[in-house]
C-alpha cells in the first residue's frame, strides 16, 4: 500500500473485468497497477479502454504475483484456476478478491476455506448480487419490518435474447461449457450462485434442496441447464424456489447479459417485488412493496453495473476499518453447497438434506 492506496492487480481480463475496473478506477482507496491475462494484446485493450494504458500487463501468473509492489489481487479467471490461483496469492501475502464460484466443487472449497480462515490477511469472495441497489432496498425494508417476517423467495432467472446486451466472446462460453473448467452447468452453477446468494441473503442457510433441471441448446451451441426449478426449505417452515427459464424469441432490453432476473419475497404481511437484474421487461420500478392495500414503489439506482460497483466499495471499506468482507470464505461455501446440492438433487432424483 502507498500512502492511503491500495495497488490493486487484476488476474484474468476477460468479459467481466470491465466491470470490477469501474470502482477501483474511481475509489481514492485504490489505484490499478497491473493486469495478468496470457492473452496479452486483450489485456491492453482494457487498459487502453479503461484510461490506463501505460498499466504494465503480464502473461504470466507467477510472476505477477512475485511484484512487490501489488497489494491485492482481484482474481476473474475460469472457474478450475481459482483454488491454485487463490491458494498461490495468499502464498505471496497478497490481499484476495476472487470471483465467484470460490472453486468447482466441494473438495475444493474444504482447501480454501481451510487456506483462507489460516490466512493472516483479508481474503473475499466476489459476490455482487446482494450488493445491487435494489437487492439493499429490499434488505432495508425488510429489516424495518415492511413485509413482517419473509416466509417465502421466488427467483426467477430468465436468459433471452437481446440486440442492446454487450458482447460475450467465444472464449468466454467455450471454458464454460466443460464440467472440469467450469464445475457444473451456466445457469444452475454458475449464475445460479447468484440466486443463490440471494435467496441465502434473505432466507438464510436451507435445510432441503430439491430440483428439475432441464437441458436445451442456448445461443451460439452452448448447452443451456433450463428449463429447471430448484425447490428450497428453510427451518421454520418457510420455502424458496429459482425457476430458470430460456425464452429464445423474447427480446430483452439490457446492457449486460441477455438475461433478467426477479424477485417476490412474501413475508407474514406484506410482498416485496425486485423487478429486474441484468436486464429489463419494459419500465417496471425496480422496487415494489405490497402492504395493507398500498403499494409503494421504489426508484432507487438500477444499472447492474453498480451491484459490481457496490461490492468492491465495502470490500475497500472494510480494509481500512478491518471490517468483515462479504463474502468470507465460509459464507461462499454455504452458497457453494446450496448450488451443488441442486446439481446433485437432480441427477439423483431425489430432496438433499442439508447439514451447515
Ligand atoms: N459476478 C458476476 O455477475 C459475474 C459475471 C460474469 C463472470 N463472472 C465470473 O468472473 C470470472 C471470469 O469470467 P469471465 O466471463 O470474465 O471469463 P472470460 O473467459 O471472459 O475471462 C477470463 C480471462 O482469463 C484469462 N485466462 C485464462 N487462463 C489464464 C491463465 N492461466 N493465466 C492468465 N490468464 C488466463 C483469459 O485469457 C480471459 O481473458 C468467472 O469466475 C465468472 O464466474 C461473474
Amino acid at each position: 500500500m502507498t500512502g492511503s492506496r491500495f495497488r490493486v492487480g487484476i488476474i484474468g481480463a476477460g468479459r467481466i473485468s470491465d466491470l470490477h475496473a469501474i470502482e477501483y478506477l474511481q475509489n481514492p482507496l485504490a489505484r490499478i497497477v497491473g493486469v495478468c491475462d496470457r492473452d496479452a494484446a486483450q489485456a491492453r485493450s482494457k487498459l487502453a479502454a479503461w484510461g490506463i494504458p501505460d498499466v504494465a500487463v503480464e502473461e504470466d501468473v507467477d510472476r505477477f504475483l512475485a511484484r512487490e509492489d501489488i497489494d491485492l489481487v482481484e482474481i476473474l479467471l475460469p472457474h478450475h484456476l481459482h483454488l491454485p490461483v487463490a491458494l498461490k496469492a495468499m502464498a505471496a501475502g497478497k490481499i484476495v478478491s476472487l470471483q465467484k464460484p470460490m472453486c468447482v466443487d466441494l473438495a475444493e472449497a474444504d482447501q480454501l476455506v481451510a487456506a483462507a480462515e489460516a490466512y493472516d490477511r483479508p481474503f473475499k469472495v466476489f459476490e455482487n448480487f446482494i450488493f445491487y441497489p435494489p437487492v439493499l432496498k429490499a434488505r432495508e425494508l425488510i429489516d424495518q419490518g415492511a413485509i413482517g417476517t419473509p416466509l417465502s423467495i421466488r427467483i426467477k432467472s430468465n436468459p433471452a435474447r437481446s440486440a442492446t446486451a454487450w458482447e460475450v466472446p467465444p472464449s468466454a462460453s467455450a471454458w464454460r461449457s466443460e464440467k472440469s473448467h467450469a464445475g457444473g452447468g451456466p445457469l444452475v452453477f454458475d449464475d445460479g450462485h447468484h440466486k443463490f446468494a440471494l435467496a441465502w441473503h434473505f432466507m438464510g442457510d436451507p435445510e432441503e434442496v430439491h430440483a428439475f433441471i432441464g437441458d436445451t441448446e442456448g445461443p451460439g451451441g452452448m448447452r443451456f441447464d433450463a428449463q429447471s426449478i430448484i425447490s428450497f426449505r428453510f427451518p421454520g417452515n418457510r420455502v424458496g424456489n429459482l425457476e430458470i427459464v430460456y425464452s429464445p424469441d423474447m427480446e430483452l432490453v439490457t446492457r449486460h447479459y441477455a438475461q433478467d432476473d426477479r424477485v417476490e419475497i412474501t413475508g407474514t404481511a406484506g410482498v416485496l417485488f425486485i423487478n429486474g437484474g441484468h436486464g429489463r421487461l419494459g419500465a417496471t420500478p425496480p422496487v415494489t412493496l405490497y402492504r395493507d392495500g398500498q403499494i409503494t414503489t421504489y426508484d432507487v439506482p438500477s444499472g447492474w453495473e453498480q451491484s459490481f460497483v457496490l461490492s468492491t466499495r465495502h470490500f475497500l471499506n472494510a480494509l481500512q476499518t478491518g471490517g468483515a468482507p462479504v463474502l468470507t470464505a465460509r459464507e461462499a461455501r454455504q452458497v457453494l453447497r446450496f448450488s451443488s446440492a441442486a446439481e446433485q438433487s437432480a441427477r439423483e432424483g431425489k430432496a438433499i438434506r442439508l447439514a451447515f
